[in-house]
């Protein structure tokens, strides 16, 4: 018999989930399909790749790089660790809890380079277009590898959508922008705090890119940060010169108009507003719709697309759980794949999810919102062979961050906590993070403060 094939979009930590679970399998001798993964950028690691790029690359397409220069992680490393592949593993030494982007994607990378995979990935190689043919039982997918510019349509039984979900900015406008006179820019292209040193910056938003950029421009040196709110305020004790204030109504020239008739005299805006689920390779009935939260409707346990259970999506979920949620759905999907695990019909999957959902519509705190994570994360670990884990723990280092983001806005980052794969405590960082300019792998991995920090 022909062997299945399986197309992975996206190399990114959910897509690199799926080539893992597939080599895992393999390893202990299981019989799997000719993966192929398509990747749009031309190096693994997803949004963790750093490009300087904004707006369109090389080739015309999108910059999907999202992240900026001087990013740390936002959670403790320890509520991410892969189950199979600690830091411990992979750095030789615990290191403390809050790594900078290099750290993180020289953790990602270290998995797959151990497991062998990267031949399984085309670079620079995005996916235009997937459609399903109810006769052959199969997907065709089309491809364009940039490089010799030239379009490929393949036959593929299974399609793992690993894309992403924010790389593609929401952006909305308020009156007065079109005469603003400063720069106006959304978070997506926001890469070094340094610019706006000096400066009176206003930042649209109140979730975790408007905390981070808003941090991190106070960290390098912005005269001021005000952040402006739709909902409800982040209610951080934020330091003297960072304010909240209520929505943005209007700019003019450069002062900005807030909702409680105030005003403050602005040099710049970031719009921290949000991604979009995008799909424009997908068709109508494979595409999901969603917002961005945690349980998009039309995904059985979050992963199957029920309405052709051929075709899965990782990392679809708002996150608070990252790489070790991504590898509980790419182990589920490949047990689906490999027949080890036997779908339900599309009711009892509909009515699976609409249980998720109502759950989801139930939670008031970011606490209950953490703890539905991980009950699904549990869940799915619990039906295949990805190593179990205390995933009650994870909740609860989650909660002693939450506390701890609280009590400290700016020093958050100078706590630890022990891994929960290993239970090693890990050791303190040698530079309280509002004092750490250098944020290169190796400052991080110095065990002394490097002697002169670089802003
Ligand atoms: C600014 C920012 C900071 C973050 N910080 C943290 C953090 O500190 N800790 C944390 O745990 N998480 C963080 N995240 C969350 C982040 O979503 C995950 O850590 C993780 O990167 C998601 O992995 P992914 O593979 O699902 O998506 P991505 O990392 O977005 O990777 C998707 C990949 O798919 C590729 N792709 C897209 N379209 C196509 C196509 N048509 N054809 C081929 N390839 C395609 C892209 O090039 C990319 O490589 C952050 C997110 C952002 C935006
Ligand atoms: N490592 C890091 O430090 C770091 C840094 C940045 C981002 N991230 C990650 O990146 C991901 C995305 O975070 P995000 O903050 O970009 O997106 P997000 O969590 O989806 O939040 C979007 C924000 O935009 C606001 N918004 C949307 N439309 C608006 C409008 N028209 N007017 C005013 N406000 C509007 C929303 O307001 P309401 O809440 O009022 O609806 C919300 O506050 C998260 O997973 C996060 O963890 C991590």
């Amino acid at each position: 018999m022909m062997k299945k094939r399986v197309a992975v979009i996206g190399a990114g930590p959910s897509g690199l989930a799926q080539l893992r679970a597939f080599q895992s399998a393999a390893a202990k001798g299981a019989d799997i399909p000719e993966v192929v993964c398509f990747e749009r950028q031309d190096d693994w690691g997803g949004l963790w790749n750093y490009t300087w790029r904004t707006g369109l690359d090389e080739y015309g397409e999108p910059v999907h790089g999202s992240m900026y220069r001087y990013l740390w992680s936002n959670g403790p490393k320890e509520c991410l660790e892969f189950a199979d592949y600690t830091f411990e593993e992979h750095f030789g030494k615990a290191i403390a809890s809050y790594p900078p982007r290099a750290v993180l994607w020289d953790y990602i990378k270290g998995r797959v380079e151990k497991a062998g995979v990267r031949d399984w990935i085309r670079f620079r190689t995005p996916v235009r277009d997937v459609s399903y043919s109810e006769e052959t039982g199969r997907f065709t997918v089309r491809s364009h590898d940039l490089v010799k510019d030239h379009m490929q349509d393949e036959e593929f039984d299974y399609v793992v959508v690993a894309s992403g979900h924010f790389s593609t900015p929401n952006v909305p406008s308020f009156p007065g922008f079109s005469h603003f006179n400063g720069r106006i820019l959304h978070a997506h292209d926001f890469r070094d705090a340094l610019e706006f040193k000096d400066k009176d910056i206003l930042i649209v938003g109140r979730s975790y890119s408007a905390e981070d950029i808003g941090s991190q421009c106070w960290k390098y040196g912005a005269r001021s940060v005000t952040t402006t709110y739709r909902s409800r305020p982040m209610g951080f004790h934020w330091p003297e010169n960072f304010e909240e204030r209520p929505l943005l109504q209007k700019v003019q020239n450069k002062t900005a108009f807030f909702a409680d008739g105030s005003t403050k005299e602005i040099d710049a805006i970031i719009l921290c507003t949000g991604y979009k689920h995008h799909f424009p390779f997908l068709p109508d009935d494979l595409r999901l719709v969603t917002a961005n939260r945690l349980w998009p409707l039309g995904l059985y346990k979050g992963v199957v697309w029920e309405r052709n259970p051929k075709l899965f999506y990782l990392g679809m979920q708002d996150q608070f759980y990252t790489f070790n949620m991504f590898d509980a759905q790419a182990w589920f999907a490949r047990d689906v794949m490999l027949g080890r695990i036997e779908l339900p019909s599309r009711e009892e999957m509909e009515a699976d999810s609409a249980a998720w959902r109502a759950r989801e519509e139930s939670l008031e705190t970011d606490e209950d919102a953490i703890w539905f994570q991980g009950d699904n994360v549990k869940e799915l670990i619990g039906l295949t062979d990805y190593p179990e884990f205390d995933v009650e723990g994870v909740n609860r280092t989650f909660m002693e961050w939450e506390h701890h983001k609280h009590e400290d806005i700016m020093g958050f980052r100078n706590n630890s906590y022990a891994s929960l794969m290993t239970g090693t405590m890990s050791p303190a960082h040698h530079t309280p993070w509002v004092e750490a300019m250098d944020d290169s792998l190796e400052a991080y991995l110095q065990t002394e403060p490097a002697r002169s920090a670089v802003a």
